[in-house]
């Protein structure tokens, strides 16, 4: 193919640049310049040509260039405590919803009463600093939340991280966490190789050598706390100000404030204020101001509950609806999305935007060839706003939403057991029968929260799919590698990931399990109390045949989590052959562990309780987790394990009380509750 040495020299110096120029974007600027199958495939031509033609090797060495993945960079550290993130909330109704939830949890009669600390968040790279004895001796990246990367190098590049606070006399471990970024205005001189402040800062921070890091004007803002070996502030406000006493620099425009009138008119006050700012802000995190009330709140599996981020509306833009498609979601929801002319909405284009269901569609009255108003809030996909109908054709005529789904099938809309209502949303009911669906599950299985199989994600599913490589859950882990290494993209080293990857996710705890497999109304939390309940997959298994299915689902009630909506659907899930049948050839692949509960230690541990009725003083969902947090073990119904059976004011199950009564079980009232646990 070559004609000559020259020929060939030239191309390998050609390839060569363009790997380095790769290698550099992906390991010192954090911001890769292609995917991992481009880069995958010049290595293994750069490597092929080394092989074939062996003076080049005196030219320049393949596998010094290719390097160590970014995995081994930097030392990995577990947090102390994990780093969480924060749900998001886009308007006023996700405003009221918030405070109504955290009011409901802590059972009082509404949230506006509730102090909050409002504070802008930054959009830069979380950083966690741990100071032992006053002195800075950890400084981790959050990674996955669980485990970080040890870049205290880097981050004593930082002018405003102290390095020493042993004069004030601190708790012996103090962790405070915070935002790396960078200014706008630095940002401008750096904007050729990153492509905004949030790149460059994260670029920076992970550069291997620190002297590089030191180059670049680097700030950091504390905004929240970690593990602390002693309580010595109450308030978030209380810990603001410890913070600026301690050195470190807090946000100017904090502010404390109370209920759903003053949340609105700081987050307009400061979406004017915005663009005048030094640096970017994406929009207000929401705190609750009681450092108490946080740690009776607690957090779901992947965010506090005493915090929100209220993000900012972004741009608008105009453009013209083309076409209308409907989507197929993996519960069979049918979701119309309006395909329109590609337009930039704050610097990102768009060419989809969500018309969330066949109500939306009729309220607002979209067509096709609509010029429309859409908008971008987050990294959510945009919303249509608003149609303008004097650009209408005369012509144009009523969008005529299908009543059949991409698999053919006819959709309905359900009506709710408890509501009694119709559903807004027109459903698929054919399961895995349907493509779609069966694909919309294949990709929550391989999910991060799911069986978290990386290299292996949508549109990977979709490729393997259409090859008839994957066609249910189980074909994940009978892959065919022979197959595969044909295909473009696929080298040695990405399919050496990918198997080690899957047999990674053999291995999984039966909560993961129950999450995965994608029963409609059962999160991760669900899942978790669910795990509880049946312990092992073997229990687990009952669920599969109808009559112990009915037993079980009797008892899944007490459950707290589980009602009415949740035990309907996990019968009419496992009610379905097929889908049982699919379950059982997925649990063949599997190794998977019973649950065990992390129990706290505490006041209570060893004990078990049960809460029958409601309390008069905390909500269930508080109580539950006053309980746990306390080290007691809350049970799903009476048995002879139980130690204590609580019991509210209102409605107890009386059948509950006969129970215990005839098991001897210690009946205790909400007060002599409190008593034992010592509040
Ligand atoms: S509090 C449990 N406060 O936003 C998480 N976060 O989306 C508590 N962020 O990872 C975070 N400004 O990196 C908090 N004033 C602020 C913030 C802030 C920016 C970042 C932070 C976090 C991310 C969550």
């Amino acid at each position: 193919m070559y004609k000559n040495k020259k020929v060939i020299e030239n191309l390998f110096k050609k390839k060569i640049k363009l790997i380095k120029e790769y290698n550099k974007h992906y390991f010192e600027m954090d911001n890769p310049k292609v995917d991992d199958a481009t880069y995958d495939k010049l290595k293994d031509e750069l490597l092929e040509l080394e092989k074939k033609y062996i003076f080049l090797k005196s030219i320049d060495s393949v596998s010094k260039i290719i390097g160590s993945p970014p995995s081994t960079k930097f030392k990995k550290i577990k947090h102390h405590k994990p780093m969480l993130s924060l749900s998001n909330s886009f308007n006023k109704d996700d405003m009221e919803d918030f405070l109504s939830k955290i009011s409901n949890f802590l059972n009082y009669r509404n949230g506006n009463g509730i102090e909050l600390y409002s504070e802008p968040k930054i959009d830069g790279i979380s950083a966690s600093l741990v100071y032992e004895n006053g002195l800075l001796t950890r400084g981790l990246s959050r990674g996955d939340g669980v485990t970080g990367e040890d870049i205290l190098e880097n981050l004593i590049t930082i002018k405003q991280i102290p390095r020493n606070l042993s004069k004030f006399n601190l708790p012996q471990t103090l962790e405070i966490r915070g935002e790396v970024y960078i200014n706008k205005s630095d940002f401008l001189k750096l904007k050729d190789k990153f492509a905004n402040p949030r790149n460059a800062a994260a670029g920076s921070l992970r550069q291997k050598k620190s002297k590089e890091t030191a180059k670049i004007p680097l700030k950091f803002l504390a905004h929240g706390f970690g593990a602390i070996s002693e309580k010595i502030f109450n308030s978030q406000s209380d810990f603001n100000l410890k913070l600026k006493r301690w050195g470190f620099v807090t946000n100017e425009n904090n502010q404390l404030l109370k209920g759903i009138l003053e949340i609105e008119r700081q987050h307009k006050l400061i979406e004017e204020q915005r663009s005048k700012l030094e640096y970017d802000i994406d929009g207000l995190v929401f705190k609750v101001n009681d450092i108490s009330l946080q740690n009776r709140l607690g957090s779901t599996a992947n965010s506090p509950r005493w915090a929100t981020a209220y993000k900012f509306s972004s741009e608008k833009a105009t453009t013209k609806i083309n076409e209308i498609i409907i989507q197929v979601g993996r519960t069979g929801a049918i979701t119309p999305v309006a395909k329109v002319e590609p337009v930039n909405v704050g610097g990102v284009v768009v060419s989809n935007a969500t018309l969330h269901n066949e109500e939306e569609i009729l309220r607002k009255d979209i067509r096709i060839d609509d010029t429309i108003t859409i908008q971008r809030a987050g990294d959510v996909i945009p919303q249509v706003l608003s149609v303008d109908k004097s650009k209408r054709s005369k012509t144009s005529s009523k969008f005529i939403f299908p009543d059949r789904c991409l698999c053919g099938s006819k959709t309905v809309k359900e009506i709710s057991k408890s509501t009694k209502k119709v559903d807004a949303v027109r459903r698929c009911q054919k399961g895995y029968d349907c493509d779609f669906i069966a694909k919309e599950r294949l990709k929550h299985i391989v999910s991060k929260d799911a069986f978290n199989i990386e290299g292996l994600g949508k549109k990977v599913i979709e490729n393997f799919w259409a090859l008839k490589l994957i066609n249910k859950p189980s074909d994940i882990f009978r892959l065919n590698y022979k197959k595969i290494e044909k295909l473009e993209g696929w080298g040695d080293q990405s399919i050496g990931n990918l198997k080690n990857a899957i047999k990674k996710a053999k291995q999984i705890s039966l909560n993961r399990f129950i999450y995965s497999i994608g029963i409609r109304h059962i999160g991760q939390e669900n899942a978790k109390t669910l795990a509880d309940f049946f312990k092992n997959i073997s229990e687990f298994k009952l669920l599969f045949n109808e009559e112990t299915r009915e037993i079980l689902l009797d008892n899944l009630i007490d459950l707290d989590g589980i009602g009415e909506t949740q035990i309907v659907s996990i019968d009419s899930f496992f009610s379905k052959k097929q889908n049982v049948r699919i379950v059982e050839s997925l649990i063949k692949e599997l190794s998977i562990a019973d649950y065990i509960k992390k129990t706290k230690a505490g006041t209570l541990s060893g004990k078990s309780i049960l809460i029958t009725g409601g309390l008069e003083k905390l909500s269930r969902a508080e109580a539950k987790n006053l309980a746990e947090e306390n080290g007691a073990k809350v049970l799903g119904g009476i048995s002879r394990k139980l130690n204590y059976l609580v019991i509210g004011n209102s409605k107890p199950t009386k059948s509950k009380i006969e129970k215990a009564k005839s098991l001897g079980i210690k009946i205790v009232t909400e007060t002599e509750w409190y008593k034992i646990l010592k509040i």
